[in-house]
């Protein structure tokens, strides 16, 4: 869950009071070698509308814990899976549905502790019955949440975190047990070990499926563009990582800043479904906006006109696997709720507390893609499948239609980046150019000699 962890608190409060709800489906989960079916067909999960007019965000997927039915935020950017108790006392963890302990939890007596930017959660590690759609894990490791801070579960309406990511990520101690991804995927053939994602704009349309696809979004694995997981180190994984080349904004390459994480030969992105924006160097991001153009900057970050309609492509993966994914004009004029405001929240926001790359890609950006996310199998690396699903004309049409004309004179690419206190004293920015994208265009790469600041490193 790296939304708490990097969103500055304001932002974060921000964000909060604009979010909607959002559910996701359990499609077709196989059934793991030493997991019980419990029914014989697979099926959707029926819409959960009871949060429907929540003012909250986040997409959240049902589970059942102990015999009991949870709302957990579905985070591929963290690898625990952890469910607040009924010991838990705290405002912080009012308002959602608690867990009971039940007579098949199996207690390990270690303890969890996770610490966010703005938050905490602490509870015992131990072993539960846990449901998944129709199949059911009988001894998965999990944490009882029996103290939370900062996380203020009831606003996003969830029990707790559903961590997709790999492993070395994971605060339970893999001796303990595996992650529930790698319950599920233990017992899949080979090319069937992933699951897809695609979060829906309202509230249908999203769908989390195991092991298959959802016919809605795509009917086969060769559908998509494929990249390996950037590594950690040698052979580690950690996040759903992948090179990214740069931005577009109206077709024209907005090129990014040298990357901070050592050894990248290009910036790195981060696919997480539990950040809701994209977050980026401040420096990039101001440079963003101000070649976008109807933005200002206030203290809880960029916001834009709402009538401000630009395309904005995300450059993806490196060699002949390098695309171009186009984002909804909505996604980065993001209003909140239907109310028609002058100005919108911008899609992407300005973090420097990003450590797992140099981008998180959230939720205004993953709403345009369908992806698939390949366990590692077979000697092969884990690998990225994106299918980009948003039309630039199609969507940039829809969204004039809706928000009226934008009187704001056209987007001005600016390459050289603004000297920002943000970003500390001494850096030194040249320019240098660079050619070849998948698209045909040539890049002008900013280079800048500064401090070592960030490495991938646990958090
Ligand atoms: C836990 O027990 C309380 C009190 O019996 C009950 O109100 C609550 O619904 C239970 N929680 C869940 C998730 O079933
Ligand atoms: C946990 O502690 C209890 C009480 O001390 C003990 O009975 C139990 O065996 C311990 N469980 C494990 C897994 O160590
Ligand atoms: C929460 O659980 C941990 C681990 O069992 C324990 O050390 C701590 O005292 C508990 N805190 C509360 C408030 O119950
Ligand atoms: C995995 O499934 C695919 C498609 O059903 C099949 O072609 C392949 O032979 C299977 N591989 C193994 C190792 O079972
Ligand atoms: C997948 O196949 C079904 C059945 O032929 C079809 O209705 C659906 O539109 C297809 N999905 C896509 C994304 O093409
Ligand atoms: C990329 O290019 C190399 C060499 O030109 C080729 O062998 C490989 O199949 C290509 N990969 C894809 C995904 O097109
Ligand atoms: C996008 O570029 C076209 C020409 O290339 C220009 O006419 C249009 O005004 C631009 N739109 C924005 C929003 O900058």
């Amino acid at each position: 869950m790296c939304y708490s962890r990097l969103l500055q608190p304001l932002l974060w409060l921000l964000a909060l009071a604009c979010f909607k709800q959002h559910d996701v489906y359990v499609n077709g989960v196989k059934i793991p070698v030493d997991h019980i079916p419990r029914q014989s067909n697979p099926t959707k999960l029926p819409v959960d509308l009871s949060l429907a007019s929540s003012n909250q965000f986040a997409y959240l997927a049902h589970i059942d814990i102990g015999g009991q039915d949870f709302r957990m935020l579905l985070d591929t950017g963290s690898a625990d899976l952890w469910v607040v108790s009924s010991d838990c006392t705290e405002q912080d963890c009012q308002g959602v549905a608690k867990y009971n302990q039940s007579s098949s939890f199996a207690s390990t007596n270690s303890s969890f502790h996770l610490t966010y930017l703005s938050g905490s959660v602490t509870g015992l590690i131990g072993t539960e019955t846990v449901v998944v759609g129709p199949y059911e894990i009988s001894t998965q490791i999990l944490a009882l949440a029996n103290q939370t801070s900062g996380l203020a579960l009831a606003g996003t309406g969830n029990s707790g975190i559903l961590g997709l990511s790999f492993p070395v990520e994971a605060s339970i101690p893999e001796t303990l047990g595996r992650t529930l991804l790698e319950n599920i995927m233990a017992s899949y053939n080979e090319t069937e070990r992933y699951f897809a994602i695609k979060l829906g704009r309202d509230q249908d349309g999203s769908s989390f499926t195991i092991g298959e696809l959802d016919p809605d979004f795509a009917n086969s694995t060769s559908d998509f563009t494929y990249n390996s997981v950037s590594p950690l180190g040698n052979s580690v994984y950690n996040y759903w990582k992948l090179p990214l080349q740069g931005f577009t904004i109206n077709h024209t390459v907005f090129p990014l800043s040298d990357s901070r994480v050592s050894g990248a030969s290009s910036s790195i992105a981060v696919l997480d479904t539990g950040t809701t924006l994209i977050l980026g160097p401040s420096a990039d991001v101001d440079r963003f906006w101000q070649s976008v153009g109807g933005a200002k900057k206030t203290s809880s970050g960029w916001q834009v006109r709402c009538d401000r309609g630009i395309i904005v492509g995300v450059v993806l993966g490196g060699g002949n696997s390098t695309k171009e994914y186009v984002i909804d004009p909505a996604d980065i004029s993001w209003q909140q709720g239907s109310h028609a405001g002058e100005w919108c929240m911008g899609g992407v926001q300005a973090n420097d507390g990003v450590i797992s790359g140099d981008w998180l890609l959230g939720d205004t950006f993953l709403r345009n893609v369908y992806a698939l996310h390949h366990v590692a199998a077979n000697g092969q690396p884990p690998r990225i499948g994106l299918l980009g699903l948003t039309d630039p004309d199609a969507s940039l049409a829809a969204f004039r239609q809706q928000r009226g004309n934008d009187p704001t004179p056209p987007a001005q690419i600016l390459t050289n980046a603004h000297q920002s206190n943000s970003l500390g004293g001494g850096d030194i920015c040249g320019i240098a150019a660079a050619g070849g994208f998948a698209f045909g265009a040539v890049m002008t790469l900013l280079l800048c000699f500064k401090p070592c600041r960030g490495k991938v490193s646990k958090y």
